[in-house]
């Protein structure tokens, strides 16, 4: 079992040097019944990314996965990994590294500014715009209700950038030093709680990812099962799907892989 993680945090906390996969051993918490539960591991040894992508997670990352009941219908889903999106992004910032969202989650470093030029938009030696975390959410559940939601958080903190793929950094790669980790965990686990822990103050998860997403007003490419759609992003709807104003009228797209294309 986990070792005590010395966290004060709004759910029990199990972390392990390694693992498989925290989502993995999420899974098996959420079968036995557990609600409440993060599993956080300093290294994984077979980690899953979005879309049946490998995820590199060497030591020195905060992978975390978070055990849920929440009270909601399964189409609500989405809108928990939003609200983990926002968590993340908070705790980069109080970490010291500026960040932005990226339809639907990835956690990207750099402010909300001009980004139509992904050039301007990198510091001095080009990391703006490149990935610092990423959503997996892995969920079960019956017609009108979830069983159980797991968000699978996966944020480069203390991780060495030459190990990440190209387009990828880490916070200490930026910061120059690595962060607190326990401290970021409590951070985002206290936002997440805050955010999506109560269903009466779900309505703010929206407005709240709106603000730290850079993606609407943004031409887009987006790449779905159904092939790509391509337009200006001008919203995204509940629970978390894209409205892209296309050549050919307005689309609503509920997942793939989001490019921002210049303008
Ligand atoms: C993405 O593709 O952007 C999502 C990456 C999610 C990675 C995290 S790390 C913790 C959790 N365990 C996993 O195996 N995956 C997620």
């Amino acid at each position: 079992a986990g070792i005590e993680f010395g966290l004060d945090a709004p759910y029990a906390v199990e972390y392990y040097d390694r693992l498989s996969s925290t989502n993995d051993r999420a899974r098996e918490l959420a079968g036995d019944g557990a609600d409440g539960v993060a599993v956080v591991a300093d290294e994984q040894t077979g980690s899953r990314g979005r879309l049946d992508r490998e995820w590199v997670a060497p030591s020195g990352g905060v992978w975390l996965s978070l055990v849920i009941r929440p009270d909601a219908p399964p189409a609500r889903a989405p809108l928990f990994t939003l609200a983990a999106a926002v968590a993340i992004v908070d705790a980069c910032r109080e970490a010291g590294v500026n960040a932005h969202i990226k339809w639907p989650n990835d956690v990207l470093v750099g402010g909300l500014g001009d980004e139509t030029d992904t050039d301007t938009d990198a510091d001095s030696e080009g990391r703006g715009g490149r990935k610092v975390a990423g959503i997996l959410t892995e969920m079960e559940g019956e017609a009108d209700r979830v069983s159980w939601l797991i968000p699978g958080i996966g944020v480069n903190a203390n991780v060495d950038s030459d190990l990440l793929p190209a387009d990828a950094t880490s916070l200490q790669e930026v910061l120059g030093e690595p962060i607190d980790r326990r401290r970021f965990a409590a951070t985002l686990l206290e936002r997440f709680a805050a955010l999506a822990g109560t269903p009466d103050r779900m309505d703010r998860i929206l407005p709240a990812w709106r603000e730290r997403a850079s993606t609407i007003g943004r031409r887009v490419r987006v790449d779905t099962s159904n092939g790509p759609v391509t337009g200006t992003a001008v919203d995204v709807e509940p629970p978390g799907a894209l409205v892209i104003e296309t050549n050919d009228g307005t689309r609503r797209v509920h997942a793939g892989d989001c490019e921002h294309l210049r303008d």
